[in-house]
């Protein structure tokens, strides 16, 4: 059964779809790349599987599961967490808090004796804290964990968000433009950290215009354009399909997803 089943989702403003009629199925376990040009509809395709907009009309089914018009947070607790395209950190909260955050939902059950304050409470807390320390080593900011988040570089702050999704340990991970931005060590530390999440059975969705990036690490390419989905398959097989190349050159070569591979 595939990860996600996503069936003729639609997602309108206005005159405007967003997304029109898309289909199509994440392998479970796969590393799935979405990309497209800028406004083609890849974030909305996220905030729709995650539960941040509702869809016009269609359905996202998780393991067989519908969960499109969930809550964000019944989303999250089923196993699907996401970064931001833009970073979404508490700034004034540490590292190590912000990792804790992540957990919050998968621990809300015991927040009424955390409350309490009982011995059992506190070393829950302190197993949680080593475990979030344990998933900022994971992403390379071991030493960082007292460090405000604010207070990092950008590229750690997107290691960050990752680090915060994970502690949840989802099933599905969705990354917005994890390398957008960011010194080219940084892409190849944030690639590693993918790479190992992937091999260790987590379903990988990952929003990105680095092609490099895409060609090395994905399975599967999805390319989206004016909300419609425009190919999908193996990266090469999607890389030379005419109706890519042409949607791309119909706007502007440099635009073009290859232009530099
Ligand atoms: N909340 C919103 N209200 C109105 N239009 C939106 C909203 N979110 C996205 N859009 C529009 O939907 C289209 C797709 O946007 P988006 O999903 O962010 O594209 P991408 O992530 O591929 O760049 C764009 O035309 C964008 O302006
Ligand atoms: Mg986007």
């Amino acid at each position: 059964m595939p990860a996600l089943s996503v069936v003729d989702l639609t997602l309108s403003f206005g005159g405007l779809n967003a997304l029109g009629e898309v289909n199509l199925e994440v392998p479970d376990r796969s590393l799935f790349a979405v990309i497209g040009p800028n406004g083609a509809g890849k974030t909305s395709f996220f905030n729709c599987v995650t539960g941040y907009y509702r869809p016009t009309r269609g359905s996202v089914r998780l393991d067989g599961r519908e969960i499109s018009g969930l809550p964000v947070d019944e989303v999250a607790r089923l196993g699907v967490r996401r970064t931001f395209q833009n970073v979404r950190v508490f700034p004034k909260l540490s590292a190590l808090e912000n990792v804790l955050a992540g957990a919050h939902l998968r621990t809300s059950a015991n927040l009424a004796t955390s409350v309490l304050g009982t011995p059992r409470a506190r070393r829950h807390e302190r197993e949680l804290a080593a475990e979030a320390q344990r998933w900022l080593e994971y992403v390379g900011l071991a030493g960082k964990a007292r460090v405000l988040a604010g207070d990092l570089p950008y590229g750690m702050r997107k290691r960050l968000e990752v680090a915060r999704a994970l502690i949840a340990k989802p099933s599905v991970l969705l990354l917005d433009e994890p390398a957008a931005g960011v010194s080219s060590v940084e892409r190849d530390e944030l690639a590693d950290v993918v790479g190992k999440t992937w091999r260790e059975g987590v379903t990988v969705v990952m929003i990105e215009h680095d092609v490099e990036l895409v060609m090395r690490l994905a399975s599967t390419v999805a390319v989206l354009d004016h909300g419609r989905l425009l190919a999908v398959g193996a990266p090469e097989t999607v890389r030379n399909d005419p109706r890519v190349i042409e949607a791309y050159l119909g706007r502007r070569r440099s635009q073009g997803p290859w232009s530099q591979a």
